[in-house]
């Protein structure tokens, strides 16, 4: 018998183990251009949440009872497909489940590299791209622009700052210990960085860390810590809206100041960004990133949970800030 974890409930507020189901079933038998995938590591992911709710949103919710799904990459175990030999190892949008069948559409062979599997969920994969495209596209940085960054010290958030160091920007990251405020200095090559548990005053520690005021603010995280970056941005500025992970536990949506005064005063551009709408973009994000990582620009780091019956807790400890760089569920 194998393992799959189906969502029990909808989680109200922040989401509980009890909101996860883990259902035992047969191990599933494969027919003609079928493989049979075992996985290697499960990606959990802040987006998440918001499938695991009602409503409308840029990807349908998750049913009741149904598996959760997120990226995944995972071994070929057996193939009836001429496209799939077994050992090949596959990344993909694939179920919580420790065995599944496939027919290969959707998934993407992985080449053997230098760079290790798991990459292929974190700056080789989903978050990357979202690093690399939001800020390019939406944030159109130039030489000596003033990025600041939410969420830093996270999987898009690490990846953000680095590029817009290479692209010749200064960058100031916001996260929530001092040991990621260490890392984005140290691991990461920010200039500056601010711990928003510890501060205070976060409008008056970013126009201190930001001098010459913010040009780009690549947002991951919402709610107050984005006000406080809106108190300091320059004239043409442009917002990154990638995230908003501080409120998408909130039952009712807190209120904040107003935007709009902010916004026509320094004809500033502020969008959201979902990676669906720059699809065609992506392999060339990969490529850059690819090349960036093996020439030594660029790092990474990863928080790998070891074990299948751990996956829930890795996804509920997003919420904690308990991951430093990409949290990776290795099976
Ligand atoms: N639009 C898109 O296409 C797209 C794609 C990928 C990701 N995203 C979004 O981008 C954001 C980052 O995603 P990720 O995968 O890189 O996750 P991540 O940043 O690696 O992990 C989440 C981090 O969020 C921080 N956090 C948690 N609760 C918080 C709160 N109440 N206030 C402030 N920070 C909080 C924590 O760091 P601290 O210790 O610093 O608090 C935690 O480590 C998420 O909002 C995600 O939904 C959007």
């Amino acid at each position: 018998m194998i393992q799959t974890i189906t969502l029990n409930s909808r989680p109200v507020g922040k989401p509980r183990l009890t909101d996860f189901k883990f259902v035992s079933e047969e191990m599933p038998k494969i027919t003609t251009d079928e493989i049979l995938l075992k996985t290697s590591y499960i990606s959990v992911d802040p987006y998440l949440r918001g499938r695991m709710s009602e409503g409308k949103s840029y990807i349908a919710p998750f049913e009741l009872h149904k598996p959760i799904s997120s990226g995944a990459i995972a071994e070929v175990v057996d193939s009836n497909n001429s496209d799939f030999q077994k050992g090949d190892f596959v990344s993909g949008l694939l179920d919580w489940k420790e065995y599944q069948k496939s027919k290969g559409k959707g998934l993407l062979k992985i080449a053997p590299s230098k760079i290790s599997l798991s990459a292929h969920l974190g700056i080789l994969g989903m978050t990357g791209a979202t690093a690399f495209l939001g800020l390019t596209e939406i944030g159109a940085p130039k030489r000596g622009d003033t990025i600041v960054v939410s969420g830093a010290a996270g999987a898009v958030g690490s990846a953000v700052g680095q590029i817009g160091k290479i692209l010749g920007c200064r960058v100031v990251g916001i996260a929530g210990s001092e040991e990621k405020v260490e890392m984005l200095k140290n691991t990461f090559g920010f200039d500056e960085a601010i711990n928003y548990n510890t501060t205070h005053n976060m409008t008056k520690a970013i126009a201190e860390a930001c001098p010459k005021g913010v040009d780009i603010y690549f947002d991951n995280v919402g709610g107050s810590i984005s006000d406080a970056v809106l108190a300091n941005v320059n004239r043409f500025a442009r917002l990154i809206i990638c995230g908003s992970i501080s409120i998408y536990n909130e039952t009712s949506i807190p209120m904040g100041p107003r935007v709009e005064g902010v916004l026509i005063k320094n004809s500033a551009l502020m969008q959201g960004f979902t990676l669906g709408d720059y699809a065609g973009k992506v392999p060339g994000a990969i490529k850059q990133l690819s090349q960036w990582l093996l020439e030594g620009k660029l790092t990474f780091a990863e928080t790998v949970v070891e074990g299948f019956n751990n996956i829930p807790q890795a996804f509920m400890d997003l919420f904690e800030g308990k991951n430093k760089g990409k949290m990776i569920v290795k099976i």
